[in-house]
């Protein structure tokens, strides 16, 4: 059986003396989707940074393909292979798109799924070829958006985890990140998506995980879970 894609097992983190996770623990599979919920505060980013190594956990294990990587700096994590696609973007505004991809690129590593090149990324977004010589800051928020997931494609990842990448975008560009995600993933990827847009979660998702306080409160099925199961209605506030 293939390896889990991330587990974390336990795991606490801090800020300082501020405790924000309290033993985290949640699995993505090889090759899956997991939404992981939760409300504003609840944890979801600070799960991402100590998956990523920019916040170390004080207790327990994270695991990517079997490694057990707690304590490795950033970079070192992200020879592993997962690159994360921040929340607010965080693109160089004032680099173009061209440039904004070139300096994200990383050798391909063994094991790698087929390597992103800028053509590949410039194929699957096409918007972001015609306007390769612009300004990122000139871009409109989805294009934006997908410029940073593009950015973090090149590193060639096999576990991508993106950080509310819907966040701001109008209806009909969030179902077209949507279908992007999903292509992605049909292409091999391992994918964590961190979401406020439940609907968008619990559409493209094969697994979820709802975040409360600093713990997870419900891992299972997508197909399991609608907007007024009391996973959803009492982790989530949504009424
Ligand atoms: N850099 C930081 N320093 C101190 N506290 C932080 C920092 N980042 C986040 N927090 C706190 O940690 C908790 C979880 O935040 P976060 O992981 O960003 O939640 P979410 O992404 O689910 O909205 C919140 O109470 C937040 O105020
Ligand atoms: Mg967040």
């Amino acid at each position: 059986m293939a390896a889990d894609a991330l587990r974390l097992d336990g795991v606490h983190a801090y800020y300082g003396d501020s405790h924000v996770l309290h033993g985290v623990g949640l699995v993505c599979g090889e090759g899956r989707l997991l939404g992981l919920l939760g409300r504003n505060g609840a944890g979801k980013s600070t799960c991402m940074s100590t998956v990523v190594g920019l916040l170390q956990p004080k207790r327990g294990a994270v695991t990517l393909f079997g490694k057990t990587i707690g304590g490795l700096a950033p970079e070192r994590i992200s020879a592993h292979g997962v690159a994360l696609v921040p929340q607010g973007r965080r693109i160089f505004r004032s680099l173009t798109v061209r440039e904004n991809l070139v300096v994200a690129a990383q050798k391909v590593r063994a094991g790698s799924l087929r390597p992103w090149t800028m053509a590949r990324v410039f194929e699957t977004f096409p918007r972001l070829g015609e306007r390769r010589a612009q300004y990122a800051g000139s871009l409109s928020g989805g294009e934006q958006q997908m410029l940073a997931i593009g950015r973090a494609l090149m590193g060639n990842p096999r576990l991508l985890l993106m950080d509310e990448p819907s966040e701001g975008l109008a209806p009909q560009i969030v179902a077209e990140v949507g279908r992007t995600i999903v292509n992605l993933k049909n292409e091999g990827l391992s994918i964590v998506l961190v979401e406020q847009n439940i609907k968008l979660a619990l559409e493209i998702a094969d697994d979820i995980a709802i975040l409360n306080s600093g713990s997870v409160a419900y891992q299972g099925a997508a197909a399991t879970l609608t907007m007024d199961h009391p996973a959803i209605t009492q982790n989530l506030g949504v009424h």
